[in-house]
């Protein structure tokens, strides 16, 4: 599984600042609002564990699911398949994702969420891919980090249901995922 990984991108010690950090950013800036995490299963799973610790005022949290990939490359069909089981309106909804990357899923779930009226709608991704953005419109409110234009896993990230339990973020060997299309 290891030998899989062309370079580490992401260490488990440089995620564990960028995670601190963003909650220590989100704790200030959601203290006296009713502030929900909703995560998109399965990828964020992770950092969706690791972020809500880093917050220090009180949230409560839900989870929805979509597809929309096969393999390594977006299919740009998005559906859901897991809704929230919590009623948003007049929440303070932060969803949180592992990876913008054309923003297709984003930007059908917020068109989505927007319309069950929230306080507020605002996206906090781990990861961003701007250079693979179809969708322009989606812009992050919270970013961990930037990343080039390559097929990254580990951190709750898959490719084909594997490597999610990587405990860094890594780059996954081109011939691995060009082998099996
Ligand atoms: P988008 O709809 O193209 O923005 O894709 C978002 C979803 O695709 C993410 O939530 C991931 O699950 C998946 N995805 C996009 N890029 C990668 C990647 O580099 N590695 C693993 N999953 C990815
Ligand atoms: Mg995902």
């Amino acid at each position: 599984m290891f030998n899989d990984a062309e370079r580490i991108l992401i260490s488990e010690a440089d995620l564990h600042k960028i995670v601190s950090k963003l909650g220590a950013e989100i704790t200030d800036d959601y203290k006296d609002k009713n502030l929900l995490l909703v995560s998109v299963l399965k990828g964020a799973v992770v950092f969706m564990t690791d972020l809500m610790r880093e917050i220090k005022i009180p949230c409560s949290i839900d989870f929805m699911a979509t597809s929309s990939y096969e393999g390594a490359k977006s299919t740009g069909v998005v559906k859901i398949i897991k809704d929230l089981d919590e009623d948003i309106t007049g929440k303070d909804v932060l969803i949180v994702e592992d990876i913008l990357d054309s923003g297709r899923t984003l930007s059908y779930i917020t068109s989505i969420l927007l319309k069950r009226n929230p306080a507020s709608l605002k996206i906090c991704t781990l990861l961003d891919k701007p250079a693979a953005r179809v969708v322009e419109t989606v812009q992050p409110d919270y970013t961990g980090a930037t990343v080039e234009d390559e097929f990254v896993i580990g951190y709750g990230l898959d490719y084909n249901e594997k490597y999610r339990n990587l405990p860094y973020i890594a780059i996954l060997k081109k011939e691995i995922y060009q082998n099996s299309k």
